[in-house]
């Protein structure tokens, strides 16, 4: 936990040492703040190299989901009831995914655009000439969350209920949200506000069909059978976790990065329309928001060389990744023209890529589009981190519209 509570440039210099003396090596159990040492699950292949962590992804035969994604270990009830599709391997991870895979596609992504932009502008218009806050709470954490609930169907009424259940799934290893309280509380806590949520619009779209997702799931048919509650809950856990967070943070760290490479900001206002494309690549790249999933050897293997048994997890480091020299150059300088940019910020590629990246990088264009477009020299201060060993996350960061 000392490790993951460094700022990211600082935890870079860590991975670059591995990346340059053991690209696959052995670490003891990590910490977990929700189980006690002894139902830990045992220590993990560390993969901190670009090659190596596009190996894993896309060999799913050799490395699988369906026993388990997290670095951490973490009480069974929880990763049931948040998980969905993320932790399994197919068929049914293909059969489930498929449920929801259409309307996260580019094509259907570009049917919402117009509405994505309209809720950027909103947002931009409520800041005005001088204005000062905090960017996460007037700026990062509005888009994503405007367009996941309406894409899902949660009304207005929740939502913000929705967003606490959504911070608290991920940050309940930061001594600064936990406020006292303990991380298993915290996670209970999240877990029911969310299931409760969920079992309720449930059982609303099936008196009451609507155009949205939950009335798709409920009346999806899978294999002659209906989803159960728990099921369809689970899946609108993990939508509302990885369409959340993920481009919340990345919004931050690209803002942080624009005032940090002066040059850059300067190179992208220069042409906004014609870079943000390439921008926003290298935003997703620079800011790695999901920083570990894992898998588990499905039989003795080997990775780069060093053998790995049957059984034993292997942890991917996609910060590390995207920072790994020999893939990109400068990788510790932000580059808006970066091309080509094949960063891992989605995944390495195979069956579990990132499903919400068209979404993401849509949100992401328009965001900046209408922000710099507004506000060009947008300033924002020191960040406060997340302390966490998943998302790479910023809690607050002063700034002023200049
Ligand atoms: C900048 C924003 C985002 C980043 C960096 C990101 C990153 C990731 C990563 C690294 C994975 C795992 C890939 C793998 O295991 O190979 C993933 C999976 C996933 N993401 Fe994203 N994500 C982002 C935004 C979104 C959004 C907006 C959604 C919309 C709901 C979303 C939905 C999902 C889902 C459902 C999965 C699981 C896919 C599967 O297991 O088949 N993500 N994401």
């Amino acid at each position: 936990m000392d490790f993951w509570a460094l700022p990211p440039a600082a935890r870079e210099e860590g991975f670059a040492e591995l990346r340059a003396t053991a690209p696959v090596s052995w670490h003891r159990q990590p910490e977990s703040q929700l189980l006690p040492e002894s139902e830990g699950t045992g220590g993990y292949w560390a993969i901190v190299r670009y090659e190596d962590v596009r190996e894993v992804s896309r060999d799913p035969q050799r490395f699988c989901s369906g026993q388990g994604v997290m670095f951490e270990d973490i009480p069974q009830e929880m990763l049931e009831a948040s998980q969905s599709f993320l932790a399994m391997d197919d068929p049914r991870h293909a059969t489930l995914r498929k449920l929801v895979a259409e309307g996260f596609k580019p094509r259907a992504v570009k049917r919402i655009e117009d509405g994505i932009r309209a809720d950027a502008r909103t947002i931009v218009d409520e800041l005005v000439d001088g204005f000062e806050g905090d960017f996460v709470e007037a700026v990062a954490k509005r888009l994503p969350m405007m367009t996941i609930m309406r894409m899902l169907g949660v009304p207005e009424e929740d939502q913000k209920a929705v967003l606490w259940g959504v911070d608290a799934a991920v940050s309940w290893n930061d001594p600064d949200f936990l406020a006292g309280q303990t991380p298993l509380e915290v996670v209970a806590k999240s877990m029911a506000i969310m299931t409760e949520i969920a079992y309720r619009l449930c059982a609303e779209r099936r008196a009451q069909p609507a155009d949205d997702l939950i009335t798709d799931l409920v009346e999806a048919d899978v294999d002659g059978e209906r989803l159960t509650d728990a099921e369809i809950s689970a899946f609108l856990v993990l939508l509302s976790v990885a369409g959340n967070d993920t481009t919340r943070h990345t919004t931050s760290h690209a803002m942080r990065a624009l005032c940090d490479f002066p040059d850059q900001r300067a190179l992208l206002l220069q042409d906004l329309d014609g870079r943000i494309d390439t921008a926003v690549e290298e935003f997703v790249r620079w800011a790695s928001p999901v920083m570990t999933f894992r898998r588990t050897a499905t039989r003795d293997t080997e990775i780069a060389g060093q053998p790995v048994a049957a059984g034993e997890k292997v942890v991917m480091f996609y910060p590390s990744a995207n920072r790994d020299e020999t893939v990109f150059d400068r990788p510790n300088d932000l580059d808006v023209a970066r091309s080509p940019n094949r960063h891992v910020g989605f995944g390495g590629g195979g069956p579990h890529f990132c499903m919400g990246a068209p979404l993401a990088r849509t949100q992401l264009k328009a965001i900046f589009t209408e922000l710099l477009g507004r506000f060009p020299d947008l300033e924002v201060g020191e960040p406060a981190y997340v302390t966490g060993n998943f998302v790479n996350g910023i809690t607050r960061m002063p700034f002023s519209t200049g």
